[in-house]
């Protein structure tokens, strides 16, 4: 589609306006500046207006660094939720792209998009979620070998799937999932006679949590990012 007809349809602007930011060089596509309404571009194109990410369809998509304390959820009468920790105009219709416990902290996507939540959730889907925990035993070898290869987790009757393992530190891991059971992390880590101190989930597929992200703050996803679930 044309670059104006793009920016019309992710902004408030009119096709006019779009045109009008187009020519006063506000808008940058795939990190340049680009001065023609008629360029031709992809719907899931990176492209920007003032410096901020624009996607189609009026879908939003947010990263959100978690701290501990606060719960996945979008409402509760009693815990601060996560929702709680973005202001009130940018609440209205997110859910949340696979939970965190209370106590974890990290990665965590915000969408409107009820497609593209399920394509990073679905029992099938091939995208890898990467948890750092820090463990109160360091693991031997052979920990690790069962980690990888699936551990029967208490009250379930299959394995988890094949999981890969990085040593980071001494008592440190990074540990990377392709399917999301409850408390799966701190379950598989019991399952070895080992116990989870603290967690933090540092990435999802291609999708990162930006290191310039303080805990509990937010940004929109770029455009890429959100192009990169299949
Ligand atoms: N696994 C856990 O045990 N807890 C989380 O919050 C996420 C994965």
């Amino acid at each position: 589609m044309r670059l104006d007809f793009f920016i019309a349809n992710a902004t408030e602007l009119s096709r006019k306006e779009s045109k009008r930011a187009i020519g006063q060089g506000r808008v940058q596509l795939e990190g340049e500046c680009c001065r023609q309404p008629a360029t031709k571009v992809r719907s899931t194109a990176n492209v920007s207006l003032d410096g901020q990410a624009l996607s189609l369809a009026g879908e939003r998509y947010l990263m959100l660094n978690k701290p501990p304390g606060v719960i996945s959820a979008t409402a509760d009468s009693q815990q601060p939720t996560v929702l709680d920790l973005l202001p009130p105009e940018e609440r209205h219709g997110l859910h949340i792209v696979g939970r965190l416990d209370k106590d974890t902290t990290g990665l965590l996507l915000l969408t409107t998009d009820g497609q593209w939540s399920h394509r990073i959730t679905a029992p099938r889907s091939n995208c890898g979620k990467t948890y750092r925990a820090t463990l109160a035993e360091p693991l031997s070898d052979r920990d690790i070998q069962e980690l990888e290869a699936g551990v029967m987790l208490k009250d379930e009757p299959e394995p988890t799937l094949p999981a890969t393992v990085r040593t980071v530190g001494e008592m440190t891991i990074e540990l990377t999932l392709s399917e999301g059971r409850y408390h799966q992390v701190k379950r598989m880590l019991a399952a070895v006679g080992n116990r989870v101190i603290s967690l933090h989930r540092i990435r999802i597929g291609d999708i990162a949590l930006d290191g310039s992200l303080s805990p509990g703050e937010y940004r929109e996803l770029t455009a890429d990012e959100v192009a990169s679930v299949q």
